[in-house]
């Protein structure tokens, strides 16, 4: 990543290499339950399911030798509650704030939306990967204060996925998010059941999320040495928590098992592997099922993104097998011995995943990534296609139509690219000439275009646009007209002016 500025007083910092490995069983998060029902937005003589959310602080173990860790998040887990739903049943969820009115990680007053005339502790909610209206979709500036609370309807008109909800506060959705706020939302369908999959509890969510911690247990979020300037460009933890534990283990049994796998870091891409035992089976990726297994021994996952897999233990039995990011181990699975009842499937077809033929589109938009650097010394800044958040709405799809983005990235990070509302394919990535669109503004390829790799070509809703490369992917604007947001997925760079909004309009009338 590009020059990483000085971190002031930084306080004493613990050891994850010091602490014992796999003393702590890997924690799943609990399900939540319907608190009751209400009457549909869509047609008030339905009666649907109603979520009551609790954002509020509590405490939890990250693990056996550290002191309980406090957060800010939903329910009284982190990771919170995971909602089930089903696709085609609508629900609705109450998400209430009851934080404290101070924030407990460094705000800086210079970002957009966190200006010091603003409430220091705000909240809005959005599900990533959501098909829902743009009242509901968690808008950055849809923020409420503690005390405050909003019904947000769900259609759940969309293919089985695995989804999840965490903050989007403008300005400090970072220190939010680090702080604890985010959680599972799984879509479920027929079809999906019809495959057999491993399920109930041979189905595990792995939901990983770095973090630096004090030696006393604390969440630390580091500043700047500019104290009026505290933000930074990136933030990495060498405590790596999976479902919010710090080196869990987890007993399986030998056979198969699904893992659906979020990062739902700030910044740290991972690229998983195993160091010993069985092939992932990659069976899906950000909006669904893949068209067919894709076997990978090493797996990358940049913010945002999620994966879904399978891991057969069979031949295993008696086995620990480690997982890994890179070279660091961070989480165990002990697998028991002898044998196990399996009645699970691995199909070898999954589900159609129609390519979006190139023709489908009526626009192509060129977008740049971009990074300034002030000479004056000021941080640097991230830009959407050169321009901040609050200059006027340049993307208006109009709803129904298929459009490319063309994803200049010209800076040297690689940078996790969401669109709201919608699912899109990855079409290619195509080696550029930075230089030349820097200082000419001319657009030159130095290479070929390259395809998506197998277990890219599902349905996705967070690509990674990767440095000094044209990522091209195709988009239709389905669902809703209205206002929603783009943005990159490494959150200090959303809370610095890497995101947009963007609008859907009614096509004209003719
Ligand atoms: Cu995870 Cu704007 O989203
Ligand atoms: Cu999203
Ligand atoms: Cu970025």
């Amino acid at each position: 990543m590009a020059h990483l500025p000085p971190v002031a007083n930084a306080p004493k910092l613990l050891n994850p290499n010091k602490l014992p490995p796999f003393v702590d069983p890997l924690p799943l998060p609990p399900v939540a339950k319907a608190a009751g029902l209400k009457p549909s937005p869509s047609n008030p003589k339905k009666q649907i399911p109603c979520y009551r959310m609790p954002i509020h602080e509590f405490f939890a173990k990250i693990h056996r030798d550290v002191p309980a860790t406090r957060f800010w998040g939903y329910g009284d887990s982190m990771p919170g509650p995971t909602i089930e739903a089903r696709s085609g049943e609508e629900i609705l969820v109450e998400w209430q704030n009851n934080l404290p009115v101070k924030h407990f990680l460094p705000i800086d007053h210079n970002l957009m939306g966190a200006e010091k005339d603003q409430p220091e502790v705000r909240t809005v909610v959005h599900v990533h990967g959501a098909k829902v209206p743009p009242a509901s979709d968690g808008y950055p500036e849809d923020w409420y204060v503690p005390g405050g609370s909003k019904v947000y309807h769900y259609p759940n008109q969309q293919d089985a996925a695995l989804l999840w909800y965490h903050d989007h506060a403008m300005g400090i959705n970072r220190l939010n998010i680090c702080a604890g706020m985010l959680g599972l939302y799984t879509i479920r369908d027929l079809f999906e059941d019809g495959l057999n999959l491993p399920k109930g509890e041979f189905e595990i969510p792995l939901i990983l999320t770095d973090r630096l911690i004090r030696a006393d247990g604390q969440l630390y979020y580091p500043v700047s040495q500019r104290l009026e300037a505290p933000w930074l460009p990136e933030y990495f933890g060498d405590a790596i928590l999976i479902n919010g534990k710090l080196l869990p283990y987890l007993e399986v049994q030998p056979r198969k098992y699904r893992f659906r796998v979020l990062n739902a870091s700030n910044g740290r891409f991972y690229f998983l592997s195993l160091a010993n035992g069985p092939a992932f089976q990659h069976i899906g990726s950000d909006q669904g099922l893949l068209a067919s297994p894709q076997k990978a021994r090493q797996l990358t996952l940049s913010p945002g993104e999620r994966i879904d897999l399978v891991l057969d233990f069979t031949d295993h039995a008696g086995e620990e097998i480690l997982l890994n990011n890179q070279s660091v181990q961070m989480m165990q699975f002990r697998v028991a011995k002898g044998k196990a009842e399996d009645s699970s499937s691995l199909p070898a077809r999954l589900r159609d995943v129609p390519r979006t033929p190139e023709s489908a589109a009526i626009r192509t938009r060129r977008l740049t990534l971009d990074q300034v650097d002030y000479l004056t010394g000021e941080p640097e800044v991230h830009l959407l296609d050169g321009k901040r958040w609050h200059e006027p709405i340049s993307e208006k799809p109009v709803l129904d139509t298929t459009e490319i983005w063309e994803l200049m990235n010209v800076t040297d990070d690689s940078h996790p690219i969401h669109l709201h509302l919608v699912r899109f394919q990855l079409l290619d990535r195509r080696p550029l000439n930075v230089g030349l669109h820097l200082y000419e503004n001319k657009l030159s390829y130095t290479g070929d275009a390259a395809p998506p790799e197998p277990h890219e070509m599902g349905w996705k809703d967070t690509i990674r646009a990767t440095p000094g490369a044209c990522t091209r992917i195709i988009v239709k604007f389905e669902g809703y007209t209205g206002r929603y947001v783009w943005h990159c997925h490494i959150l200090e760079h959303e809370d610095n002016e890497m995101m947009r909004p963007y609008e859907v309009v009614a096509p004209a009338k003719t």
